[in-house]
């Protein structure tokens, strides 16, 4: 099967096998199938967050499990679920829609409702922890059913539990918890500049939800016109030490103290300082709007990926003794 029109970057690839599965019914007996165990496993949603560098001699299992349902009502909150295969801002509109606020801040990240929990999906100031209630996921080792709560995910930034064990879970549907007494996240400056210029002091969250698309639609590309993964590269964490020794060097970079002490870089502006920004090699270009972004001008291969950002990560190693991390799946 191929997989080319499965992926937002567009890469080449093809899977040994591909199964659309549109409910949990097949996914039993085929666990069930001798040899099963053996059989490399790829779990896909939208196919926004990977990077294929070769074919996939295994099973692919693409979930398209649909239905959007308020489940629960308490003073505090309204419990929202999603089945997996749900597009993740088809879902945010809907909720804004009917009046659940919370999930503004994540408008138009693409990908599914399925793949959101896996990668903690972040942006502006707010991460899917924290609207998170509970998912259903399967276990493809025994095909037995799960409940995961908060704690049970371990998210971290563009972190899970799931993310460590790629291709033991199927998450199948996902539950969000969003706030009857909500607050607007607008702490992020970029936004709060935006909502600013739009002479918001109060927004209510469809305006934070456009606001964010507007920024969104600004400085990324639309993986429909420019193949892309969003991000390439994790925002280093750095220890305070170091953060101070390369303010010394370069007094305007950016940097985010953290919860634990530690620093968060920008690694967009590490890659833009290291001369890359708007740079291709071959087929595969350093975004010109946003330098944390590599895209396919049109023709490229996984190994053209794995090409550039190699050079980009040594170019940052050299010049500030940073070692960035690729964001989304490799395989
Ligand atoms: N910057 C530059 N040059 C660039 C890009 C950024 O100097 O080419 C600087 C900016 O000026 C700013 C800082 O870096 O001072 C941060 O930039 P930005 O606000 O654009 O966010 P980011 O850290 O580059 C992260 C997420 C994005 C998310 C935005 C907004 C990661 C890996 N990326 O990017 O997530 O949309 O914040 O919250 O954490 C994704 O994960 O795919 C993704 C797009």
């Amino acid at each position: 099967a191929d997989l080319g029109a499965l992926n937002s970057f567009r890469l080449p690839a093809r899977a040994a096998r591909l199964l659309r599965l549109r409910s949990l019914d097949r996914l039993d007996a085929l666990i069930a199938t001798p040899g099963w165990a053996a059989i490399p496993r790829l779990v896909l949603g939208g196919g926004s967050n990977l990077v294929f560098t070769g074919d996939f001699a295994g099973t692919v299992l693409k979930v398209e499990i649909d239905g959007r349902r308020l489940v629960d009502a308490t003073a505090e909150a309204w419990i929202v679920e999603a089945g997996a295969g749900e597009s993740w801002h088809d879902f945010v509109c809907w909720t804004l829609e009917r009046g659940w606020p919370g999930l503004e801040n994540l408008a138009l990240i693409p990908g599914t409702v399925g793949a959101a929990p896996i990668q903690n999906i972040g942006a502006y100031g707010l991460e899917l922890a924290e609207r998170f209630d509970s998912l259903d996921a399967v276990d493809l080792e025994s095909g037995a059913r799960r409940v995961f709560t908060l704690r049970d995910c371990a998210f971290g930034y563009r972190d899970s539990v799931f993310k460590r064990a790629p291709g033991r879970w199927l998450v199948s549907a996902v539950r969000f918890r969003l706030p009857r007494r909500w607050q607007p996240v607008t702490r992020y400056a970029e936004l709060a500049r935006e909502l600013e210029a739009r002479g918001l002091a109060d927004p209510s969250a469809r305006e934070i939800s456009e606001a964010v698309s507007a920024i969104r639609c600004r400085k990324l590309p639309d993986p429909a016109v420019l193949g892309n993964a969003g991000s390439f590269f994790k925002n280093p964490l750095v220890e305070a030490a170091q953060c101070a020794r390369l303010l010394a060097a370069h007094p305007t970079m950016p940097h985010y103290v953290q919860a634990d002490g530690r620093e968060k870089l920008a690694a967009g502006w590490l890659i833009e300082q290291s001369g890359w920004k708007g740079r291709d090699l071959g087929p595969v270009g350093c975004f010109e709007r946003q330098a944390l972004v590599l895209v396919n001008r049109g023709g490229a291969t996984g190994a053209d990926v794995v090409r550039i950002a190699r050079a980009i990560v040594a170019d940052v190693e050299a010049r500030f003794g940073v070692r960035l991390e690729p964001e989304p799946a490799l395989l």
